[in-house]
């Protein structure tokens, strides 16, 4: 058989890339107020070793990769990356997760290098809020007029991701949901997940079961398969809407069965699991002149180290790295 699988079996062909764990926001589930530790830049991935990375993980059997952060936009050349990425030819799909806020002014070069789709982070309509969410300078028009733009370039389908939070923006659901009758948008709505040192989260948790019920005023939830990719995301539509309504449940319902990705983190970490702190250092071997051979052995070494699953919903906490080093 092709492909890579790990020790249970499941077909392993996604690589997340963190490109910085720097990011121009603070967002209250993901960072501690006072932000977190970052990596100097001679500790950071150079896109060269990035892109020799990849193209021993697309040897192996990885066709698709998502680039995450910290914040992606804000690592200057990503567009380069991208056509770096692109031309690796058993690499059929690379998507983008962003805040949004940078988007407008990239999202046509990026298009062009060959990135496929985005996925931008929207947990308010409400500008006030947005602030109060991500604690930053930013204008939440940046974040629309990212969407408008990515959309007009072609980067679809654009999703947007809503962190739910009690008493923060769960208000909005209904807002959010009714939005995906009229417009093409594809909202997922995501259970808030405990992160190191944000121990403030747990009584904001709101479950996708609640989230359903809330729905409830605005008619029948009718299933439907995702558009693209095949994500852990549930998705619905409402009646005769042109966009969909996705839950995903990392809390209330684990997907690990169905887990098929590696995480590579800025600094150079292959991370089998987001909620483990098991790693396999890959720049130091890489600065010492690892062979191809070699890389893929560690990589392959990672892979069988996947753990089956997370402990969340057992009340489990990982207590190493922040969201932000690791790609969410
Ligand atoms: N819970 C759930 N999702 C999170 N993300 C970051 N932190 C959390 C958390 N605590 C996800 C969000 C965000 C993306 C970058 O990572 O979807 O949009
Ligand atoms: Fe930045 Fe994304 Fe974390 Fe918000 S969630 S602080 S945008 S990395």
């Amino acid at each position: 058989m092709t492909g890579l699988s790990d020790s249970f079996q499941r077909p392993i062909n996604y690589l997340r890339i963190s490109v910085t764990d720097r990011c121009n926001l603070r967002c209250i589930y993901c960072m501690p107020a006072d932000g977190v530790d970052l990596r100097s830049h001679s500790d950071i991935l150079s896109y060269e070793e990035i892109y020799t990375i990849a193209r021993a993980a697309a040897e192996l059997g990885i066709n698709k990769i998502r680039i995450t952060g910290g914040e992606p936009l804000i690592r200057l050349g990503l567009p380069q990356l991208i056509r770096m990425l692109a031309s690796i030819e058993a690499i059929e799909d690379i998507a983008l997760t962003t805040n949004g806020v940078l988007l407008a002014d990239y999202a046509g070069e990026l298009k062009q290098a060959g990135l496929k789709r985005v996925n931008i982070s929207l947990d308010t309509l409400n500008p006030d809020r947005f602030k109060r969410i991500t604690r930053g300078e930013s204008e939440l028009k940046q974040v629309f007029e990212g969407i408008e733009v990515a959309s007009r370039v072609g980067l679809e389908p654009v999703k947007l991701n809503m962190v739910v939070m009690s008493g923060i923006n769960d208000d909005e659901l209904l807002d959010f949901a009714a939005k995906t009758i009229d417009e093409e948008w594809h909202v997922r709505f995501i259970e808030l997940m405990p992160v190191a040192g944000n121990g403030d989260n747990a009584p904001r948790f709101i479950s996708a079961t609640e989230m359903r019920k809330r729905l409830e005023p605005l008619g029948e939830l009718e299933p439907c398969l995702p558009g693209v990719g095949n994500g852990p995301a549930k998705y619905f539509r409402l009646a005769k809407a042109k966009g969909t309504i996705g839950f995903i449940t990392p809390v209330s319902e684990h997907f690990c069965f169905n887990c098929n990705r590696m995480r590579l983190t800025a600094d150079g970490k292959l991370r089998p699991c987001l909620l483990s702190e098991y790693e396999i250092d890959l720049k130091q071997p890489l600065r010492d002149g690892v062979s191809k051979a070699g890389l893929k052995k560690l990589f392959k070494q990672a892979v069988a180290e996947k753990p089956l699953q997370h402990g969340l919903a057992e009340g489990q906490v990982p207590n190493g790295r922040p969201f932000s080093h690791v790609g969410g």
